[in-house]
């Protein structure tokens, strides 16, 4: 498929390392420019030097995506360099413990819930106030299969179930603003973040046995996935779950 993107500006959080990345270079390669967030500014200016090596314009911004006055100051940035912004990819997440659901503690749900759902709900509310000024736009809610069935990491599991309706949500109420919101779902990728898993060759070996394709995902695998769904080509789709998983929850 020729997918272009030309034209359109894309805001992409956790865009310094790993998926967000990854989407962030891929929308930049089919014609976008690309506003990336984060928390550390030196990790955003290798992207951002990346995006602009490609030819296209890239605007880093730190921002905690837990915090409101930083979502503001976020969208208001954005506007103020491009305008508008035709996409929104929400990628930051966080899950700061390995521990069971019988011991897991009110701080680490805090965290979570803070970042993976809340910021996400409030970034996404922000956003599509901007898009509905232009038209519409589209928006993408990166989840995980975990959000499916549940996995080791139980309050993510809960977070990420609350993306995957939160995008039903925001996919029938938006329509109307000629918004377009997928949540893509991701299986066990190659990044820092699932390191403590796919870096375990027990779990790793578990994995591969749950796994058709035999393989885990590259980041790459993501950004095509978040390309198509940003793009006119996934036109007459909206509040669906694009689950790139190798096959894994079959
Ligand atoms: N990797 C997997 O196997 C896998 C599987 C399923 C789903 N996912 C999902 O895919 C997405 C990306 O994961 P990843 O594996 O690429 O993770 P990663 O490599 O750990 O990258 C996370 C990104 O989010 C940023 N970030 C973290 N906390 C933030 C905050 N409070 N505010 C703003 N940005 C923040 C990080 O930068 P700073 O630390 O500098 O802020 C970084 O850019 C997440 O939604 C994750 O749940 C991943």
């Amino acid at each position: 498929m020729d997918i272009s993107l030309k034209g359109k500006v894309a805001l992409v959080t956790g865009a310094s390392r790993g998926i967000g990345r990854a989407i962030a270079l891929e929308m930049a390669k089919s014609g976008a420019d690309v506003v990336l967030a984060s928390r550390k500014a030196a990790d955003l200016e290798k992207v951002a030097d990346e995006i602009k090596a490609l030819g296209r314009k890239a605007l880093p911004v730190t921002a905690h995506i837990g915090r409101t006055e930083d979502i503001a100051n976020l969208v208001a940035k954005a506007k103020e360099e491009f305008g508008r912004i035709n996409i929104l990819v929400n990628n930051a997440a966080t899950n700061p413990t390995m521990e069971s659901a019988i011991d897991i503690g009110e701080r680490a749900w805090d965290s979570i819930m803070n970042l993976n759902l809340k910021g996400l709900f409030f970034l996404s509310q922000a956003v599509a106030r901007v898009m509905k000024e232009h038209g519409g736009g589209v928006i993408i809610n990166i989840s995980s299969i975990a959000g499916v069935t549940p996995d080791i990491l139980p309050i993510y599991s809960v977070s990420k179930a609350g993306v995957n309706m939160a995008t039903k949500v925001m996919a029938q109420q938006w329509a109307v603003y000629g918004i377009r919101v997928n949540t893509l779902s991701p299986g066990q990728t190659r990044t820092q973040f699932s390191q403590a898993l796919w870096g375990n060759p027990d779990i790793y070996k578990v994995i591969m046995d749950r796994t058709p394709l035999k393989r885990i995902a590259e980041p790459e695998d993501m950004a095509q996935a978040a390309v198509f769904l940003a793009s006119d080509k996934s036109g007459f789709i909206t509040g669906q779950n694009l689950i790139v998983d190798g096959g894994m929850t079959i």
